[in-house]
């Protein structure tokens, strides 16, 4: 896939008056159209593409796009075919866009083909609600990157991390994602195809998420001291990926590998319920979806792993693929009764996480505790 380029830093847009201004969502998108990480999109999706991601999973080209990349605007009704408006974050301009439709959505179809649910309790089905009702479309020119204060020396570009691949000398690439800290079954599914694989990408989601998910800052830091003391350190990179969560479970997955396939991946690890929250979606829901592509469609090859968990009478890590022994014997703990362990400072146990982790993770509590 060509990477697609539309930063333009010196792009003088100062006299474009007309302006949109962007949620946090809408800023990281933004970016991302910016810099190729949604190659081959150009902009914000006009109603055409909308039309055909929303019912297909494909653009009005053919290509395959799993999720909508919109644009909601809640001042349109003063916005024009044509015209060029200025993209504004808490009164920064971010970068341009060229009006090709102006468009209202039918939001439950939306969320009943994206989301599966028209729930309003599902995470990303309410982010979708409370944005406003019409949605603009067209190219965009980012024209300023996001500052960050954390995770700079963390970030880099498509462009520069297939740089580091190739210089790596990496002919294989899996690409891992990840909204949670890294468990002792992430650790398995990841060490498990870099037994096949060159090199690991291991590209956690730093973007917008949902309230109770465990700050990026934190799990950055749990990934770095997990990296430093067990994994061999010329066979992964980490850096981060800026996107907002959108929790939408199957359509995520193909998001997910279609996004690192432009990072330079050419495999992509889909475990249990990828993407998923709640019981929304069944866990192979998200391995499922890549059977509606045909072979070499996408551009990456997919790594399906089972549910993944340490069993006792194994002594080692498994899935039900690999250990004939009664669930008794296995230790799973969901993300939310780990939460709930953390915030009461109780330690999960060291066959569930490993004790570098915890600390990390315990510490990032206690902040949490300090500052509020
Ligand atoms: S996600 O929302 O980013 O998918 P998470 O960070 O928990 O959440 O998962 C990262 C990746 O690891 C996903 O591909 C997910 O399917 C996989 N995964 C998480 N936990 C397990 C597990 N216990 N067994 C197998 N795969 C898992």
């Amino acid at each position: 896939m060509k990477l697609v380029n539309r930063y333009q830093p010196n792009k003088d847009v100062q006299h474009i008056t007309k302006t949109i201004d962007l949620d946090a969502f809408a800023l990281s998108d933004l970016e991302l159209l910016g810099i190729g990480g949604f190659s081959p999109l150009t902009g914000f999706l006009n109603k055409d593409d909308y039309e055909t991601v929303v019912h297909s999973m494909r653009l009005a080209s053919g290509e395959p796009w799993s999720v909508p990349i919109t644009l909601p605007a809640s001042n349109a009704s003063s916005i024009h075919l044509g015209e060029e408006v200025r993209l504004v974050y808490n009164d920064v301009t971010y970068g341009v866009l060229t009006v090709e439709s102006i468009y209202e959505p039918d939001k439950t179809v939306e969320a009943e083909q994206v989301y599966r649910t028209t729930e309003h309790a599902h995470p990303g089905v309410a982010k979708l609600y409370a944005r406003p009702n019409v949605y603009i479309g067209g190219e965009i020119i980012l024209t300023k990157k996001i500052e960050r204060d954390e995770f700079a020396e963390d970030y880099l570009t498509p462009e520069e991390t297939r740089q580091a691949f190739h210089e790596y000398g990496w002919k294989t690439v899996v690409g891992f994602q990840t909204r949670n800290p890294v468990h002792r079954a992430h650790e398995y599914i990841q060490k498990a195809a870099l037994e096949t694989i060159d090199g690991l990408f291991l590209n956690p989601l730093v973007g917008e998420t949902k309230k109770g998910d465990i700050p990026a800052n934190v799990r950055m830091e749990s990934y770095k001291v997990l990296l430093e003391r067990y994994y061999p350190q010329n066979r992964v990179h980490l850096s981060v990926f800026p996107a907002a969560m959108r929790y939408a479970g199957p359509r995520e997955a193909i998001f997910h590998a279609l996004v690192r396939r432009n990072y330079g991946c050419t495999h992509f690890i889909v475990g249990r319920d990828h993407a998923g929250v709640g019981d929304y979606y069944g866990t192979y829901d998200a391995q499922e979806i890549f059977k509606e592509f045909e072979e070499g469609e996408l551009g990456i090859t997919p790594l399906f792993f089972e549910h993944s968990f340490y069993c006792k009478a194994c002594d080692n890590m498994a899935s039900h693929k690999t250990c004939p022994h009664d669930r008794s014997e296995h230790v799973i703990l969901s993300g939310t009764k780990v939460r709930e362990m953390l915030s009461n400072q109780v330690l999960p146990p060291k066959e569930f996480s490993r004790k570098e982790v915890i600390e990390v993770l315990i510490k990032g509590e206690t902040n949490k505790e300090v500052k509020s």
